[in-house]
């Protein structure tokens, strides 16, 4: 992927690695839930996780339907204000059904904390987390994912679907942004 080639400074989790993960992980959640009675719910948290929910329900090894919901904590700034707001809700009702959040990353957990405290209360029948990213040193609120793909240093990263200001989503890896273009 040589189109930001000049913005970032290096990759962190190549294509392959990242591909090969989320095979694993699509695997082992789907043991998980082979018994379900019916498909699970996979609610993609917009915008960050979206290229990630689309490889992940096709890595899956059970049948699943695809929800999506917009919430923002960042803006454009770099680090989390706390502050969520719902975006886009739901348009769907998830009483009853296993429902499943994916995120592309866990920082600080204010956003999935938050969200799983949201959709607990429309009575699924399970709620459950997973990430392909999570920074253990930026953790303030405990998000109990099922499954982590990757701990990752706490250090400013984008690319597959993580950005700065709206940019770098459409990288097929994760980097680490070069300082000069945030500060
Ligand atoms: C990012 C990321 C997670 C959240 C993690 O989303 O995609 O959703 O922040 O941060 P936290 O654990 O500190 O809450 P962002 O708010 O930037 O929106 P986006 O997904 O549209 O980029
Ligand atoms: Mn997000
Ligand atoms: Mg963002």
């Amino acid at each position: 992927d040589g189109k930001y080639s000049d913005e970032i400074e290096s990759v962190l989790i190549d294509e392959e690695t990242l591909q090969s993960r989320i095979d694993e992980m699509g695997a082992e959640i789907g043991a998980r839930y082979a018994d379900a009675e019916a498909p699970i719910i996979l609610i993609c948290v917009l915008k960050g996780a979206a290229i990630f929910l689309s490889d992940f329900a096709r890595a899956l090894t059970v049948p699943c339907e695809t929800e999506f919901m917009a919430v923002s904590s960042y803006g454009d700034s770099t680090s989390s204000s706390g502050v969520v707001r719902i975006l886009k809700d739901l348009d769907r009702d998830i009483a009853d059904r296993h429902v499943v959040i994916v995120e592309d990353i866990i920082d600080s957990g204010l956003t999935l904390s938050w969200l799983r405290k949201n959709l607990s209360t429309r009575q699924p029948k399970s709620l459950e987390v997973v990430t392909l990213l999570r920074k253990p040193e930026a953790v303030k609120v405990e998000a109990k994912p099922l499954i982590v793909g990757f701990d990752i240093p706490n250090e400013f990263v984008v690319g597959y679907g993580l950005d700065f200001a709206e940019r770098y989503r459409d990288l097929s890896y994760i980097g680490k942004l070069h300082p000069r273009m945030y500060s």
